[in-house]
């Protein structure tokens, strides 16, 4: 692959760079005094980014290898999707405009990702997507839970309240009441009821557990085509195709959820297309504003999106407003003219060779799995953040995914030296 230049060399030890003149230990006493504890972050200040690398104070380079769980898929700072942001900002069009008044953005944003999708949900008509914004990624998956069970609803008969939706054990859809529900994590929900009902858990991959619980009352089926936080697991083969089958015959709608595996992630735009299947509708975040601001998007067909959502029964503040637009415009620019989703794939594939020869000789590792750029590393020992925090000694940032397995998700725009540095690095930790 061609290389991309890289700005930012070194950060001179010492010189204070970032947004203020903290140090590090006061940025630690700040955090841990003012902020929520919900997060158990590793003991690192990054003052700078740029493409796929992290800088920090003491003239520290680190390789980022979690991309902010998929936000920065081009890159941070990318000099294209930067422009486009500033001049939002610059163009007296930067403060969030009341959503009963029209803006070009959005309506350039709304074309833009309605048209980058298949026709979703072809039964209900071929006239075109259309999309609803939001803001962080576990609101669009409540859009999209409001689809399917008005669908159910309206379409199916089913009485209000009684919807059923299917999900899948070790799911990860965010953390907000409806969707840690049907978590089956304890920790998100434990103390946090009353949870909302209406939702059937099944073991992902296996379609014989989908068949039985589809009831009367099923509505819909909720998927991450790739489980990201659940462990990186990747389905059986078929398992999506067959999905769509159970809901073409029950007159069900297929949600794939695509926050953390679309837009390149896993070598294809979207996760779904690995086994070309349609969905009905689909859920996008993370990268899909270059990861300068938080967007996320539910686009379904525009027959159902018209039966389910008249003015009044869904709205944000902020949703598709115009700065998150124009960065989301571009950030889709250099998604399909960068070729990401292409480089994912054939990057992915070279780092993938490199980590599974890595693996046959550690004592340590139980297994790798992955697609494109999306690659786990699950540790015998089921602690993964052990082998994380030595990554970072060794300046690379990775996190784990549902404790057992490294999580090795770098910017889509990552070169072959950086490859051959990830690589390097988790040659030194793998193998003693
Ligand atoms: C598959 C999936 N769905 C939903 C979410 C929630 O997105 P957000 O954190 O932006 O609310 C995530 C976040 O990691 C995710 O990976």
């Amino acid at each position: 692959m061609t290389t991309r230049e890289t700005k930012i060399e070194h950060i001179d030890a010492g010189k204070k760079v970032g947004f203020s003149n903290l140090s590090d230990q006061e940025i630690y006493n700040f955090e841990e005094t003012f902020g929520a504890h919900h997060y158990d972050r590793l003991h690192t200040v990054i003052r700078k980014t740029e493409g796929a690398w992290l800088y920090t104070q003491d003239g520290r380079k680190i390789l980022d290898c979690l991309a902010a769980y998929s936000a920065a898929n081009a890159g941070h700072h990318h000099p294209k999707i930067v422009a486009a942001a500033v001049e939002a900002l610059q163009g007296h069009y930067s403060s969030v405009i009341s959503n009963v008044v029209y803006t070009d953005l959005l309506a350039l944003f709304c074309k833009r990702v309605s048209e980058m999708l298949p026709q979703l949900a072809p039964r209900f008509g071929s006239g075109g997507n259309k999309m609803l914004p939001k803001n962080g990624g576990v609101e669009s998956v409540e859009t999209a839970i409001k689809l399917m069970r008005y669908f159910g609803f309206k379409q199916k008969g089913i009485p209000d309240g009684k919807q059923e939706i299917i999900v899948f054990n070790n799911n990860f859809h965010g953390r907000m009441i409806a969707v840690i529900s049907f978590s089956s994590s304890k920790l998100y929900k434990e103390g946090f009821g009353p949870l909302t009902p209406g939702y059937v858990s099944v073991p992902f991959g296996d379609i014989e557990a989908v068949k039985k619980a589809i009831t009367p009352n099923t509505c819909g089926i909720l998927v991450e085509p790739m489980q990201g936080e659940g462990g990186m697991y990747q389905p059986p083969a078929g398992f999506l195709k067959g999905l769509r089958e159970l809901c073409d015959q029950h007159e069900l709608l297929l949600v794939a959820d695509e926050i953390q595996v679309g837009m390149g992630r896993t070598g294809k735009m979207f996760c779904f297309q690995h086994e070309n299947v349609i969905p009905d509708a689909v859920v996008l975040g993370k990268a899909i504003a270059g990861g300068l601001a938080p967007v996320s998007v539910m686009v379904t067909n525009r027959e159902l999106m018209d039966m389910t959502f008249k003015p009044g029964s869904d709205g944000s503040t902020f949703g598709g407003y115009p700065f998150a637009c124009a960065c989301g415009l571009a950030a889709i620019d250099v998604i399909e003219k960068e070729k990401l989703p292409e480089r994912s794939a054939a990057m992915g594939k070279i780092l993938k060779d490199k980590i599974d020869k890595i693996a046959a000789r550690s004592p340590f590792v139980k297994e790798v799995r992955g697609k494109g750029l999306f690659i786990g590393i699950e540790v015998k020992s089921g602690d993964a953040m052990v082998f994380c925090r030595k990554l970072l000694d060794l300046d690379l940032l990775a996190n784990d995914s549902h404790h057992h397995t490294i999580r090795i998700s770098p910017p889509l725009i990552i070169n072959d030296s950086e490859v051959d540095y990830i690589a390097d690095r988790l040659e030194k930790v793998l193998v003693p």
